[in-house]
């Protein structure tokens, strides 16, 4: 009996079939290789190259595989683009999500995890924020994974599939291995971007604004480790495959760092005095996102190993200047 993860040469993906199969389990990726890496894929996990919206490629799988659960990654996660081409989030992730939930039915494999993200509260009421909380996205990429929660809900009452959601924070860091790690093209997040500085790919950063309502004027994140989050997925499929009913868990550390005392502890963690002007404000950006993940540690047993800043950061450095350009160097 295997896990089957969508979207495992992703990089949360990957960095999740490779707890799974250091672990001993049997795993299948499949992803369409759009965005992800056929190199981050842990050498013991069995291939397929298809889009989850072919639902002949997913019936051919699922006949051919015993499945026990899913872990489903495959999606587009940019927020900035989602707003520019609303429509390709609706095709990848909400259709795509359709056709995958139609070949599950079909062929009788009725557990799933999949990646929500704290993008579904859209400006929070309050901080820490509770999985009870208003959700109320400001962007579609927020609006497509939310509506995938209720995607999961109503196929739930009909089938009886089971599902967990797990609303990620901001997901950083790299395997300790050094073997796997974040590349994205383009990127826009923070902490690879900070690190493109000391690797000598942008002279200087922007953060954009430092007059939101913060201690120091700049956005505050809840940072979390991938491979944190990877170990919430295994103990979450294993929460479904125990019999556990459907839930929704925030995945965060709790913690919130402002984007100026991130870029403090890269500064500390590379050595280098990373330059950094501030320009305006970036669209729907809420001021505050951090998370309450008690529900997470109380009912999956969850316990995030890399809370410090600094370890984090260590771990995404030691990762990007051994590989500048990604899987390509
Ligand atoms: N930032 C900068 N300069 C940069 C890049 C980012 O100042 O060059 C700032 C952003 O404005 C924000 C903070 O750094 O204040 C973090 O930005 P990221 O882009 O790294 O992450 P986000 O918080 O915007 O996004 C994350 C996930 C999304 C998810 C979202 C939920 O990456 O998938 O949280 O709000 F949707």
């Amino acid at each position: 009996m295997a896990i089957l993860v969508l979207g495992g040469a992703g990089y949360i993906g990957s960095h999740t079939v490779w707890e799974l199969c250091e672990a001993g389990r049997d795993v299948v990726v499949a992803d369409n290789l759009q965005t992800g890496f056929r190199a981050s894929v842990h050498p013991k996990a069995r291939f397929y190259q298809l889009d989850i919206r072919d639902r002949e490629a997913l019936d051919v799988l699922f006949q051919a595989e015993k499945i026990d659960g899913v872990i489903h990654f495959a999606a587009s996660s940019q927020v900035g683009e989602s707003m520019q081409d609303p429509l390709k989030y609706y095709d990848n992730n909400l259709h795509g999500t359709m056709v995958l939930l139609q070949a599950m039915v079909a062929h009788g494999v009725g557990r799933i995890v999949f990646s929500s993200t704290a993008a579904t509260y859209g400006e929070p009421e309050r901080v820490p924020i509770l999985e009870t909380d208003r959700t109320l996205p400001t962007n579609t990429y927020g609006e497509t994974k939310l509506s995938m929660e209720r995607m999961m809900s109503w196929v739930s009452r009909a089938h009886g599939l089971r599902y967990v959601a797990l609303r990620y924070f901001n997901a950083c860091g790299a395997h300790p291995s050094g073997l796997i790690g974040e590349a994205h093209d383009p990127e826009t997040h923070l902490i690879p971007i900070i690190l493109q500085v000391p690797n000598g790919q942008r002279p200087a950063l922007t953060i954009f604004g430092d007059d939101y309502p913060t201690p120091d004027g700049t956005c505050i994140r809840d940072y979390i480790h991938v491979t944190d989050l990877a170990q919430a997925h295994i103990l979450a499929l294993d929460y479904l495959l125990n019999g556990g009913e459907n839930n929704v868990f925030n995945l965060g550390n709790g913690v919130g760092f402002s984007n100026r005392e991130v870029v403090e502890t890269a500064r500390r963690v590379t050595g280098h005095p990373i330059p950094a002007k501030i320009g305006p404000r970036r669209a729907g950006d809420p001021a505050r996102l951090v998370a309450s993940s008690e529900k997470a540690r109380t009912v999956l047993g969850w316990e995030p190993k890399y809370a410090d800043l600094e370890t984090i950061i260590s771990t995404a450095w030691a990762w990007h200047k051994a590989h500048p350009n990604g899987y390509e160097s």
